[in-house]
């Protein structure tokens, strides 16, 4: 199917959202994150798709938010108009979410990157939150996501010059899981999205939101949601095919999936 600033599209059961401005390095302006997110909570509510994946173009996952959208707003319709709370809703998609980003992915682009739930990065890929320069911050997460990431003295760093991190340097600090050949980003990323896929949805869910429980609380808390949510696995039918599929030395055949 296709839309004006996105392509979306259904390998097996992946969902695959292609972030579609070229003309503008796919700048994300407020109407591609409502189609982005529109896409996203679309796969997230069908049974018969298991993981997203979101990517750009060979030379751009994306270079920011619209800089020339923006520049005019004012704090007070930013504020009315809850500006960016798309992107506080992309991040409550449960569906397990793979970022494949090649080229730029700049302030906002770095940080659509990063609500994703993992990233896998083109050899090109330049990371960086240029936002100072334009005389504002990060405005999707990213002062607080790439913090986390990357630890505070690389983010400290990005965030206050504005400088742009390689593929390389962002596998070695963690924000990104793999770096891979441009050529083969996007086989790699439907191939990694494909196993996450052939698990047990409602199981991904809980996994997905389990490790992000991580980011939010105390290791006690964490814990003790950890205890409850794999208690809730075992409430699953697919819990019981899974380990029934171990003993008889078989494939499992996953019911939600
Ligand atoms: C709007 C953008 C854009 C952006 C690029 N374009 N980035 N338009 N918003 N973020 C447009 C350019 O204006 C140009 O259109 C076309 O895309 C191609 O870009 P060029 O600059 O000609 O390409 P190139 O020389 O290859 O340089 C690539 C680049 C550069 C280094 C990525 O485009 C760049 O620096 N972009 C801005 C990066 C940035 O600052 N991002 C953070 C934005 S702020 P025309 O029509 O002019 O030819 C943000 C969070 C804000 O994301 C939150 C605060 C509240």
């Amino acid at each position: 199917t296709e839309n004006s600033l996105i392509l979306t599209e259904q390998h097996g059961r992946v969902g695959l959202i292609t972030l579609n401005r070229p003309e503008a390095l796919n700048a994300l302006s407020d109407a591609m994150g409502q189609q982005i997110l529109a896409a996203a909570q679309a796969f997230d509510k069908d049974p018969g798709i298991g993981a997203i994946v979101i990517t750009g173009s060979a030379k751009a996952f994306a270079a920011g938010a619209d800089i020339k959208e923006m520049a005019a707003k004012s704090s007070v319709q930013m504020y009315i108009s809850d500006w960016f709370s798309v992107w506080d809703a992309l991040a409550r998609v449960r569906t397990p979410m793979v970022a494949a980003v090649a080229g730029h992915a700049l302030g906002g682009g770095c940080e659509l990157a990063m609500i994703a739930d993992f990233i896998i990065a083109g050899e090109n890929a330049k990371f960086g939150q240029p936002e100072i320069k334009l005389g504002v911050i990060p405005g999707m997460g990213g002062s607080q996501r790439l913090t986390r990431a990357i630890g505070k003295a690389k983010a400290m760093e990005m965030v206050l010059t504005g400088r742009i991190m390689g593929a390389v340097e962002a596998e070695q600090t963690g924000l990104v899981a793999r770096v891979v050949p441009v050529e083969s980003l996007l086989e790699d990323a439907l191939a990694t999205a494909a196993v996450i896929a052939g698990m047990s949805k409602p199981v991904t869910m809980i996994a997905k939101e389990a490790v992000n429980a991580a980011f939010e609380t105390t290791l006690a808390e964490g814990v003790r949601i950890e205890r409850r949510s794999i208690f809730a696995c075992f409430a699953t039918d697919d819990q019981k095919e899974g380990m029934a599929a171990f003993m008889d030395k078989r494939p499992a055949e996953f019911k939600h999936r």
